[in-house]
């Protein structure tokens, strides 16, 4: 069975756009592969040093892993700093990174720009922590964004490096796994883009959000003043809230609202509180899940036990391995 990794920095609540992009993908893949789903803690220090809560927030997407249908018995559902083991791979990973490869990675150079007062050697290293998190596990598939291809590559670099240094074929080389045309892109409410947590307050909708603040978002959406020529294009924001109401409501009302647009006669009014009524819905049973997992500290212990527990299973075994390789031996 081939191995899939991803992980997810904790610095927030998920979103409708990571439900439909990626956690309904996690869902169906842990039957499908020997599959690794864990909270990368460790990463979230490269760009929150002194984190205010932690803890909290790795419970939270924790949480809402669960909330959205992970199976930590199918799955290996863990925390990055569980397996310290990853660590120890970071490391021996970066005597074989180059500081010219690591200054030319896009997310480096990007941060770089955002933090100056703050360009730490986590942040220049932050590939080889991610292809230590992806071969600790000889992954073969890594479901990621294309925002994260050029870390995907620099992983492969690495896995390649180490194989040719040490004359071994130990790590696979792990492709990105887009999963085709199943994948769903869900548009934020600012009018322009894709849904997500840094483009601002308001602009993405959270599993968690409550009917209220649902209601508060959709109505403030991006819209214009409705079309003046029958059948004319959608502009982006437009086009984007059709595009919501494609996913979240059922085909009737699309069709309503198409015809309402087509014929000049739209109240997009009329639309987002559809809208709104139709993500209360569907988020209900997710929301309801989020508060009931929140108080049952137990149960999140015992998953995360049993996840360090697995994911040390394959970890740990993998670095004894490459110990070996390098030449660390007992006497
Ligand atoms: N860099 C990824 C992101 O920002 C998160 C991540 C860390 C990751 N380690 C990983 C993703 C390993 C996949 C595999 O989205």
């Amino acid at each position: 069975m081939e191995t899939v990794v991803s992980g997810i920095r904790p610095t927030g609540n998920l979103h409708l756009g990571n439900y439909f992009g990626a956690m309904q993908n996690f869902v169906k893949m842990q039957s499908e592969y020997n599959s690794f789903f864990f909270i990368a803690d460790y990463h979230s220090l490269t760009t929150h040093p002194t984190p205010e809560d932690l803890h909290g927030n790795v419970k939270k997407v924790l949480v809402e892993y669960l909330a959205c249908g992970i199976d930590p018995e199918k799955a290996t559902l863990y925390i990055q700093s569980d397996l310290p083991e990853t660590a120890e791979l970071y490391l021996l990973l970066n005597m074989n990174a180059y500081m010219g490869e690591l200054e030319r990675v896009t997310t480096f150079k990007e941060k770089a720009k955002k933090q100056p007062q703050n360009v730490n050697a986590g942040l220049l290293t932050y590939p080889s922590l991610m292809a230590a998190d992806i071969i600790i596990h000889k992954a073969n598939k890594v479901p990621v964004g294309k925002d994260q291809e050029q870390h995907l590559e620099m992983t492969r670099t690495f896995a390649r490096r180490f194989n040719r240094m040490y004359k071994v074929q130990f790590f696979p080389e792990p492709e990105a796994f887009n999963f085709g045309a199943t994948l769903v892109k869900i548009p934020g409410l600012d009018g322009s883009g894709k849904m997500g947590k840094s483009e601002g307050e308001g602009n993405a909708i959270f599993l968690a959000d409550e009917p209220n603040v649902i209601k508060k978002k959709v109505m403030r959406a991006v819209s214009d003043a409705g079309p003046t020529v029958p059948n004319s294009i959608k502009p982006e924001p437009i086009e984007n809230l059709f595009s919501l109401l494609r996913v979240m409501s059922t085909a009737d009302t699309v069709e309503y609202f198409e015809a309402k647009y087509n014929s000049c006669e739209i109240r997009y009014g009329d639309l987002k509180k559809q809208l709104v009524e139709d993500i209360v819905k569907f988020t209900e049973p997710l929301r309801e899940r989020i508060k009931e997992l929140s108080s049952d500290d137990k149960y999140l212990g015992k998953v995360a036990a049993m996840g360090a527990e697995k994911a040390h299973d394959s970890g740990a075994k993998n670095i004894k391995d490459v110990r070996e390789i390098i030449g660390f031996r007992k006497f």
